[in-house]
């Protein structure tokens, strides 16, 4: 879709209910101002490719790439997912990307690129709250774990609709491993697994997690959740589990719901 017609498709939606997600990921940046009521994206995402070198500037400039590509001057305001533990804006980890964004102003680097005040929330906690918000665990009481399944292992704790952020149990070390160099999906990749045998690994993984926490439902995101029916069936687990819905756009249309709950 061109740039006009992308701005004409916004500006249908009320000025207060339209905001702004990137997602920052291991391969991807990918942005798209959100309907905040219903959570639908409201133009088709932008993406490009996460640089191989991710240092600060580096992103930063594709930041700036991505919030060029919309003319949206009305949103001051834009939410932005990192892969780490956040705190105030600022990134203190990164175990699957470039180390020099350890201890660094993700929100900082965002308003230098891109003009923009910037929230910044953890990756797996703008996609478990948009799944609360929006998608697979909508209106659910009680504590909801959405666990995300990629390069890395991320995971949200979300208790009666209220977030809980930066739980990082990718990073449980379970039979002496860190979780998430067992279980995430990128080691199904690398080591060539079948469904079968990761799903030895993700039993293991989720009922370690089940037992600590009592969790009332688990919502497995990731780009891998697109073939839950390979693997979820294969889980034997007192919880209810069931794949996340907003799939890819979740950090997305997360990061924008933060931004807009946190101006
Ligand atoms: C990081 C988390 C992140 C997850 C998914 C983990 O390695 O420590 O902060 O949410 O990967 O990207």
């Amino acid at each position: 879709m061109s740039k006009d017609k992308d701005a004409a498709k916004v500006a249908e939606v009320a000025a207060e209910q339209v905001g702004f997600g990137i997602d920052i990921g291991g391969s991807g940046i990918k942005g798209a101002p959100v309907h905040l009521r219903t959570g639908e994206l409201l133009t088709k995402k932008f993406r490009l490719p996460t640089p191989a070198e991710s240092s600060p500037d580096a992103v930063g400039a594709v930041l700036a790439d991505v919030v060029a590509h919309f003319e949206l001057p009305s949103i001051a305001h834009i939410g932005v997912t990192f892969p780490g533990i956040i705190k105030n804006g600022v990134s203190h980890s990164a175990a699957n990307v470039d180390k020099r964004w350890i201890d660094t102003d993700v929100a900082a680097v965002t308003r230098r690129w891109t003009g923009h005040t910037a929230y910044v929330a953890n990756d797996a906690d703008a996609a478990g709250y948009a799944e609360v918000a929006y998608g697979a665990a909508k209106g659910k009481k009680g504590t909801v774990l959405v666990i995300t399944l990629g390069t890395g292992i991320g995971s949200a704790m979300i208790h009666d609709g209220h977030l809980i952020p930066n739980f990082e149990l990718g990073h449980l070390e379970i039979d002496g491993y860190d979780a998430e160099t067992r279980a995430a999906s990128s080691v199904k990749e690398e080591e060539g697994l079948s469904y079968e045998q990761w799903a030895v690994r993700l039993q293991r993984y989720f009922s370690h997690v089940e037992f600590l926490f009592s969790p009332d439902l688990f919502v497995v995101g990731g780009g891998v959740s697109k073939d839950h029916e390979k693997f979820l069936p294969l889980l034997d687990l007192k919880t209810p589990i069931v794949p996340a819905k907003l799939r890819n756009k979740a950090g997305i249309v997360g990061a924008a719901a933060l931004a807009a709950e946190n101006a």
